[in-house]
């Protein structure tokens, strides 16, 4: 019997057992942010494990993959099984991205370079934050010739944006993602009630630090004047007068795939298609932006049915486990991100703990793309699930 991602991956966890030992990395995404909870300061932990409001959003992303149900399909021959999918000329191992989580100083020493080198050890693409702690440049080194991405908080300041994304094409991201739903911080009752915001600390900010048009707009270097320094760099954080029309200054600035990430309603899919954008990412940022928005989940469908498969439709927010991912991708997704049990993952053990998790996840995809009766991602489709109503 061939030696697939889910049995190589159990045969290594239970032979650990004939050694006396347990995985220290917990294979239970519960159990891992619990173990990360006890490790991180409680302003941290919240800060990841938070969102806007009364979490309500939150809640509604895991509520949604409650109500639809897999049915399994039987008798047909899963010996040879693949997860592999191309996206934008890359081929991928797997479905799956990690997706940008800013500032992951606060969770380990490493901080973005163990989840980008975990990432490459899996051959994943990371996708880096405009708010990471560690530069375009370092995690491009660090990463060599693996996939990365580059996620773009487009900045109150066009040579600054224009600088960020020339400098991730220089540095061989392969493509730039645009997070729109930040045009300002949501409301985060947990670090406001903790009056804990890294970034005013200077954390989080070391790309616009670096950055050569960011450098220029000050009177002082930030070695100088770190405090005038933050203080701009969160004055031009967010955006909020953006519209459709700046897309076209993006597109000059450069040759890369152009994706949007914050897609929930399927008028704006409708737009990004007319503005030749070449992908979306449906995601509510995991409920930290609105309290009380759709399910990310539940605006799959019709993000699906206004795109017909001209572009690639990525999703985020509330997946935890393989029959999560299988459920997107069967709702038309091309591939997920994923993006707190990284997190946690990186919280508990650095680059090890990242590479656990991502393994673990795929051997889960696999399984449950196997046991679902397919053999491929492609061959995944809406029949296989059905919607529960309760
Ligand atoms: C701590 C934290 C930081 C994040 N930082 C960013 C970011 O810098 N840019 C971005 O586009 N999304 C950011 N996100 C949102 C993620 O990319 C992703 O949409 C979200 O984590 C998906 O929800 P899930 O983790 O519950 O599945 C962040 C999420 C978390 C939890």
């Amino acid at each position: 019997m061939q030696d697939s991602t889910t049995q190589a991956r159990q045969k290594l966890l239970y032979l650990m057992g004939l050694e006396g030992k347990q995985p220290e990395i917990p294979v239970s995404i519960r159990n891992l942010e619990q173990k990360a909870r006890e490790i991180l300061s409680p302003e941290a932990y919240d800060y990841v494990a938070g969102g806007a409001g009364a979490e309500d959003t939150i809640r509604a992303n895991r509520e949604a993959f409650h109500r639809v149900r897999i049915v399994p399909r039987m008798l047909r021959d899963l010996t040879l099984r693949n997860l592999g999918i191309e996206l934008f000329g890359t081929k991928l191992p797997a479905p799956v991205l990690l997706a940008p989580i800013g500032i992951q100083s606060i969770l380990h020493p490493d901080a973005e370079l163990a989840s980008a080198r975990a990432a490459a050890a899996v051959g994943l693409p990371f996708i880096l934050s405009t708010a990471a702690s560690r530069s375009i440049e370092a995690v491009a080194e660090t990463m060599q010739d693996a996939p990365r991405w580059f996620q773009l908080y487009w900045p109150d300041d066009p040579d600054v944006a224009a600088s960020f994304v020339s400098r991730a094409e220089k540095a061989g991201y392969q493509a730039i993602v645009v997070t729109l739903d930040i045009g300002i911080l949501g409301w985060r009752e947990r670090d406001l009630q903790r009056a804990y915001f890294p970034f005013i600390r200077g954390e989080g900010l070391i790309n616009y630090f670096s950055d050569p048009a960011f450098r220029k707009s000050l009177s002082q270097p930030p070695e100088i004047d770190p405090g005038a320094a933050i203080s701009h760099a969160l004055k031009i954080f967010a955006n909020p007068s953006l519209t459709w029309e700046n897309l076209g200054y993006l597109r000059q600035h450069t040759r890369l795939p152009i994706l949007l990430k914050g897609i929930l309603h399927p008028e704006d899919a409708i737009c990004a298609l007319e503005y030749h954008v070449d992908g979306l990412i449906v995601s509510n940022h995991g409920g930290r932006q609105v309290d009380g928005a759709i399910a990310a989940l539940d605006a799959l469908p019709g993000i699906v049915s206004a795109v017909q498969g001209q572009i690639p439709i990525l999703f985020d927010s509330g997946i935890r486990s393989g029959a999560d991912a299988l459920k997107a991708l069967a709702l038309g997704a091309t591939a997920i991100l994923l993006g707190r049990p990284y997190a946690w993952g990186l919280a508990v053990g650095g680059e090890w703990g990242v590479t656990e998790v991502l393994r673990n996840f795929i051997a889960d995809l696999d399984a449950t793309l196997a046991l679902s009766g397919c053999g491929s991602c492609i061959e995944l489709a809406s029949a296989t699930l059905q919607r529960v109503f309760n």
